[in-house]
Parts: structure tokens; sequence; C-alpha cells
């Protein structure tokens, strides 16, 4: 039989996106192995989530700076021998150091319709901008932040009387099948990114995929 896809996952905090991972790899729905869980904060509630032999961190500010801790990671991260890497709650900038080695094969799941709200506090901007409609995308990732060529998208209604709470709640509820979706285009080998451009199956992607129609994992082979 051949190896399994292996998964290299980047994690700050709670980890629910990565549990996703791993629920859909242990009730048969993905075709992978976690390759290894990678922290910058020790404490991350994720880490935890998996043996102590795949996790490793380190407190990202006993570093000099962000290149020196980068090359930390970007060290345990290939020695762990990936096919693709996950940002899963991933709270830091990923800079050249840690890109250069790795683009093309670095996905990151983020709470927004980018190109929508990159960066931080993205359920409150989207409340405090009025929009009608808010979501999850999962992009490659490229060095400037949440700008890489977006893959797939899930959408929700913004909800009269909603807070950045509940409408956190209710994005993120989608971004566990969203971001488990991707993964299984990304284990067959069906999804590559050519510049600015995303591929699925060699042809050219020129909007996201839409959570709940192609990307339905119960519709993909
Ligand atoms: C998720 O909502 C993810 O989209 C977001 O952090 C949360 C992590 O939750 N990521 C970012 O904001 C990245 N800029 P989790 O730890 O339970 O998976």
């Amino acid at each position: 039989m051949a190896a399994l896809p292996r998964i290299a996952v980047l994690a700050s905090g709670r980890g629910s996106n990565l549990q996703a991972i791993l629920d859909a790899i242990a009730g048969g729905r993905l075709d992978a192995e976690v390759a290894g869980v990678f922290g910058d904060r020790p404490d991350a509630m994720a880490l935890a989530r998996v043996a102590p032999e795949l996790a490793w961190s380190r407190d990202a500010r006993g570093y000099a700076d962000r290149a020196a801790f980068d090359a930390e990671i970007a060290d345990a991260v290939a020695a762990s021998r990936p096919d693709w890497i996950v940002l899963a709650g991933y709270m830091r900038i990923l800079g050249d150091v840690f890109l250069s080695r790795f683009r093309g094969r670095v996905l990151n799941i983020h709470p927004s319709l980018l190109p929508a709200h990159r960066g931080l506090r993205t359920h409150a901007r989207a409340i405090a901008a009025g929009d009608a409609e808010h979501g999850a995308s999962v992009h490659f990732v490229v060095p400037e932040l949440d700008a890489g060529a977006v893959i797939a998208q899930a959408r929700v209604p913004v909800l009269p009387g909603d807070t950045a709470e509940s409408l956190a709640a209710r994005v993120l509820e989608l971004e566990h099948p969203l971001l488990v979706g991707v993964l299984r285009l990304a284990v067959a080998g069906r999804i590559a990114e050519r510049g600015a451009t995303v591929e699925l199956d060699g042809h050219p992607l020129f909007t996201p995929l839409q959570l709940g129609s192609t990307l339905d994992p119960r519709v993909l082979p």
C-alpha cells in the first residue's frame, strides 16, 4: 500500500480545526496522516490533541526576531516530511524564511470572505462594515498577509443582533467541513498553486469553490 499523504499542522490556540482534521482521518473521510502539530505557544490546547511525540512547540517570544523563530519551526516541520502544511489558527505571520522552503504546499484557513477583512478581528469588522454575508476562506499562503490565491470559501449570513462571538461561532461550524474538503482535494493531488491562481485538476480556477456545492465532502469521490 502506498504511504499516506502527510499533513503538518501549525496552530496557536484551541485547535478545533486540527480536531476536525483528526476526526476526518479517524472517520475515513480524509486519506492522510497528521505528521506533526507545531506551535508558537507551548500552552496551546491544540498541542494536546495529538500524541506527545507528534507535538512540537517553542515560545516564539524567546527568539531574537521573526526570522530566527521561523527558521527553527521550518526545520521541525521539514523533519516531519510533510506533503502539505496547514495553518489552522496559527496566529503568527510566516515570512520568507519559512515560505521559501514550502511555498505551494502551505494552506491557511482565514475567517473572512477574502479579499475582505484580511488580518485580525474579522467578525467584528464584518459587522461594523454592515456586510450582509461573512464566512471563511482557505488559501495558499504567500508572504503578504492573507493575500494568496483562494481555493474555497464557506458563506454565512450576518444576522440582525449578531455579535462578533455569535458570528464567529456560525463561521467556525463551516470552517471545519471547508478545511477538510480542501484537504481532500490537496491530498488527492487535485489542487496546485500557479502564481496568483489556483489550478483544480490542471485547469485554472477563476472563482473559489463554494462549500455546499462542489466542495461538499459527500459529493467528492
Ligand atoms: C479559526 O476561526 C481560524 O479561522 C482563525 O482562528 C481560529 C482558530 O480556531 N484563524 C485566523 O484568524 C488566522 N488569521 P481553532 O484553533 O479552534 O481551529
